[in-house]
């Protein structure tokens, strides 16, 4: 029997960032790829196996986490004891491997890790950077990096223009960019992502080319890329799960409350993994649903809900720590999505025509929200008040206009339009398809 080519994968450890490895990964392993998974140990006692038997295929390997040495946010010392742990044990897990009967001949590794180019060329491995935000995004950084988009806290009222992009406002651009804050390491982390953008051997995007058109092709005059996406697993394979999961449900009725509602009468509303709205902001969250009159299943994690008004109880409304979110937004139950606009959300929506409220928070949000409501039109946007917050009223009503008005007619038909589109692109022959075969078949004939 021929000896499968074997691959490493390297996520960043989030939530959002694991999914759409752990989706590429599996679609390798069912090509016949031999495919390991590498974490820190500390990671890999978090990780919670989910049903999906393609996961199970994918080995784990884990390298001990360094000592915390890292001062700074918690951003910082979290980022750079993830870095210490790698490049301290990667090499050796490589040379490990080189000594066994299947050395790693590549390594796909997340592209806010770009660091881990050098450690994989320096052992004579390839390396696939995976981008696990939009391309529009993306390349918002890579002005950043250039030189080409000045960073600015000012706004001026003004458009900014950028090529193959549609004319943004300040509050349209990735809000690490006006908003600083604490958050000057995570600027830089995603601006790093472009410093060995060109020396890397593939370069994979997690979108489709209808989706980001103009800013594909733009992107792809800088350096050839490979879009892939979406890595939604209902779309590449027979599964509703990506496979491992940091956060564990806990209740496991919620799919049978949907099952009592009617097709299109419930709001699914999660903010992801990260997002920690303040109380003010959850309350209004609260009363705008009860406002709304829809029924609602709310994902609130367990850390944030003691931020949920004190008694707060809806007859109509269920609130759950985590879900299986693929599972609920194919639900014919759903009819809208009140989401924070992560990367992953975003497509798993527009991938299952689940029409959606856009209430981007922070990050790439911003400017995943904007493209929702203005270039998909699969959405509409929120408005935050003078003091940033989003009223009941807005919420209530931003959920009335995309449940019950005639909009929502319109956003359901583009819904409709992207999830077929999003299924083209990822079937025989579609170009994310096309890009993969061609991933895999220069994978293989890959010689270390
Ligand atoms: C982070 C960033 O915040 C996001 O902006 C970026 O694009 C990716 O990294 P996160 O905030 O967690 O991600 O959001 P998102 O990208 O939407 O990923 C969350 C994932 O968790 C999704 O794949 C979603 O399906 C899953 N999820 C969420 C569940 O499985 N269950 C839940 O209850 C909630």
């Amino acid at each position: 029997m021929a000896t499968k080519t074997h691959i490493l994968a390297l996520p960043f450890p989030l939530q959002g960032h694991i999914n759409p490895m752990l989706q590429l990964c599996k679609t390798l392993v069912t090509k016949g790829f031999h495919v390991t998974l590498v974490t820190t140990v500390s990671i890999s006692l978090s990780l919670q196996m989910q049903a999906s038997t393609t996961s199970n295929l994918i080995d784990i390997e884990t390298i001990p986490d360094a000592t915390n040495t890292s001062e700074g946010d918690m951003y910082q010392v979290f980022i750079n004891n993830f870095k210490a742990a790698i490049t301290q044990g990667l090499p050796q897990l490589i040379e490990k491997h080189k000594q066994s009967s299947y050395p790693a001949k590549a390594i796909v590794y997340d592209s806010v890790l770009p660091w881990t180019l050098d450690i994989a060329h320096q052992l004579g491995l390839k390396g696939a950077v995976l981008f696990t935000q939009p391309c529009t995004v993306c390349s918002i950084f890579y002005h950043i990096q250039q030189g080409t988009l000045k960073i600015t806290t000012e706004d001026d009222g003004s458009d900014i223009s950028l090529p193959a992009m549609p004319l943004l406002r300040l509050r349209d651009l990735p809000s690490l960019i006006y908003d600083k804050g604490p958050y000057t390491t995570l600027l830089g982390l995603l601006v790093d992502q472009f410093s060995t953008f060109q020396e890397a051997d593939w370069r994979l995007f997690n979108t489709f080319d209808k989706l980001e058109d103009e800013i594909l092709k733009w992107m792809a005059s800088k350096c050839p890329i490979l879009t892939i996406g979406p890595t939604i697993p209902q779309l590449h394979m027979d599964d509703n799960d990506y496979g491992l999961s940091l956060f564990k449900p806990n209740a496991e009725d919620y799919m049978k409350w949907l099952d009592t509602k009617e097709n299109s009468s419930v709001v699914y509303i999660s903010f992801g993994s990260m997002v920690t709205p303040g109380e003010e902001q959850m309350e209004e969250i609260a009363r705008g649903l009860v406002e709304s009159n829809c029924f609602f299943l709310w994902v609130v994690r367990a850390e944030e809900e003691s931020k949920l008004p004190r008694d707060f109880v809806s007859e109509k409304g269920l609130i759950v720590n985590w879900c299986s979110q693929l599972l609920v937004l194919a639900h014919p139950a759903v009819g809208c999505f009140l989401t924070h606009c992560g990367w992953n959300s975003t497509l798993e929506a527009l991938s299952l025509g689940v029409p959606t409220v856009a209430m981007a928070q922070w990050t790439d949000q911003t400017t995943t929200a904007k493209l929702i409501a203005d270039v998909w039109q699969t959405g509409i946007r929120t408005k935050a008040d003078e003091n940033g917050l989003v009223t009941r009223e807005e919420i209530a009503g931003s959920i009335r206009e995309v449940m019950q008005e005639e909009r929502g007619n319109e956003i359901r038909r583009n819904a409709k339009r992207w999830k077929q589109l999003a299924k083209e692109a990822v079937s025989e022959g579609g170009s994310s398809h096309n890009n993969i075969t061609e991933f895999e078949i220069q994978l293989s004939s890959t010689t270390t």
